[in-house]
């Protein structure tokens, strides 16, 4: 997969208005300063748009699936809409399902618990913790780190040949990493599970919020992303594709909504009669706010130019790359190279910080959220710092020593709402703080960098 360079549209590149835009933080030197939220990869601040469209329901919410009033009429409507809306921003295929679930982790879990008998999984050791464990009750195979995207075909193909050919397989994988940013070859890894009779699953989480995603074109057999994660913070998520392995599953939750009916069996046990459609998978009252909340974000974003928004983004990928390129004792994790495409997700160290106490910083004193540690993704944290992939401690904030190794990282992450102003005030304080050190002296608490308090806690 390549990233869309399409011609920016002056008139639609502006950021997308987001919340929070005007919120103001205290910093430790005094003063206030308005918040650079620059950690879109962990939760993506509400498009005003999604507020707006949730708001304007909101006096007209009501029960889905259940009640003859006017308003459950409405809601059920608006619930079964946003099925299509998710349906058609994905490029669904016909025959394809969207289940709403919570989240991208519940996604995965339900793909999880409706894999045939005997499946085979097979998982790259560098994927997020929520693509990784899910399927620990199947036969898993964890395929090592790559170095290149040719080379993860490669390794897929490999282990795909091994396998035993007349059971199912399931490839899972994600589109873009939640440490590097970086792309992975989608399309060339969903040719080489269904060349081996194998099918893929997409982990959307980082991708679907950055950059367009195509379920047909991709030909991938099922995608699961987050609404928090794509400006709809309400507690949705979606597991879109192939409808025969959940219809034939057991209902992920058994309640209300999942059975068409229920009746008491002669012996007095009960018979259940199942739908065999998303429902299946959605027992219990749907969580319509949060399934509208992301047909509003897919729809804003389709109808700003998802084209123009990645456009925009490279350029601050680029920004961002080129000034942290431009501070010798910053070093960019990647696992493909320089020259991979990615989105804007970026991990870093600092020569002689410990990055939690970078991390402190740039909130204490300038008003930047950003993350630190292994995201979630410790494997592949561990192998980017050359530390042990295998090495099972906590990750937490260990002191390092100016001049050790860092044993975590720092995220900075951003997308459509981002202005300008925030990137700069990063790469700015990103310097300083290289050049002059911290101003102000932090303890370790709870596992947690944080400023000391007191006038005395301020460095000479
Ligand atoms: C690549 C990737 N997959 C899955 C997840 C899990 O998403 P959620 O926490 O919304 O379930 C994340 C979250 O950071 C992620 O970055």
């Amino acid at each position: 997969m390549s990233v869309t360079t399409a011609a920016l549209d002056p008139s639609v590149c502006a950021p997308l208005p987001v919340l929070g835009q005007d919120v103001t933080v205290p910093l430790v030197t005094g003063g206030e300063v308005v918040y650079a939220a620059l950690d879109y990869a962990a939760s993506a601040p509400a498009l005003q748009r999604v507020w707006d469209d949730v708001a304007a329901y909101a006096p007209y919410y009501g029960s889905v699936h259940r009640g003859a009033g006017y308003l459950s009429q409405l809601s059920t409507d608006l619930f079964e809409n946003s099925r299509r809306t998710v349906a058609e921003f994905l490029g669904c295929r016909a025959e394809d399902q969207v289940v709403f679930t919570r989240s991208t982790t519940d996604s995965l879990n339900l793909l999880a618990a409706a894999l045939p008998a005997d499946c085979q999984v097979f998982v790259y050791e560098t994927e997020h913790h929520a693509s990784l464990l899910p399927w620990r009750d199947a036969r898993v195979t964890y395929l090592d780190a790559p170095r290149t995207p040719a080379q993860a075909v490669e390794t897929l193909e490999r282990a795909l040949a091994d396998r035993d050919p007349y059971g199912p397989a399931l490839v899972c994988v994600t589109g873009a990493s939640n440490v590097t940013g970086e792309l992975w070859p989608v399309k060339e890894l969903a040719a080489a599970a269904h060349a081996h009779g194998a099918r893929i699953v997409l982990d959307a989480a980082q991708l679907a919020p950055h950059h367009p995603v195509d379920i047909a074109e991709l030909d991938v057999d099922w995608v699961a992303f987050s609404g928090h994660k794509l400006y709809a913070p309400f507690g949705s998520g979606v597991l879109a594709g192939r409808a025969d392995w959940l219809r034939e599953a057991e209902p992920y939750l058994a309640g209300g909504g999942a059975s068409r009916k229920v009746s008491r069996r002669a012996d007095g046990g009960v018979d259940v009669d199942w739908h065999t459609t998303a429902a299946r998978h959605e027992a219990g009252s749907p969580n319509v706010i949060g399934v509208y909340s992301i047909a509003s974000a897919c729809k804003a974003l389709t109808e700003a130019g998802f084209d123009n928004l990645v456009a925009r983004e490279q350029e601050l990928v680029s920004r961002v790359r080129e000034g942290l390129a431009e501070v010798p004792e910053v070093q960019v994790l990647s696992l493909f190279g320089d020259d991979a495409p990615r989105v804007g997700v970026i991990s870093f160290v600092v020569r002689g910080w410990n990055s939690s106490h970078f991390a402190a910083a740039l909130s204490a004193e300038y008003g930047i959220g950003v993350r630190d540690g292994l995201f979630c993704a410790h494997p592949l944290v561990r192998t980017l710092l050359g530390s042990d992939p295998q090495d099972p401690g906590e990750c937490g904030a260990p002191e390092a020593e100016p001049g050790e190794r860092s044993l975590n990282a720092i995220r900075v992450s951003f997308g459509a709402g981002t202005p300008d102003e925030h990137i700069d005030r990063f790469l700015r304080a990103v310097s300083e703080l290289v050049r002059d050190g911290a101003r102000w002296n932090y303890r370790t608490e709870d596992g947690r960098c944080v400023p000391d308090r007191g006038e005395a806690a301020r460095t000479a």
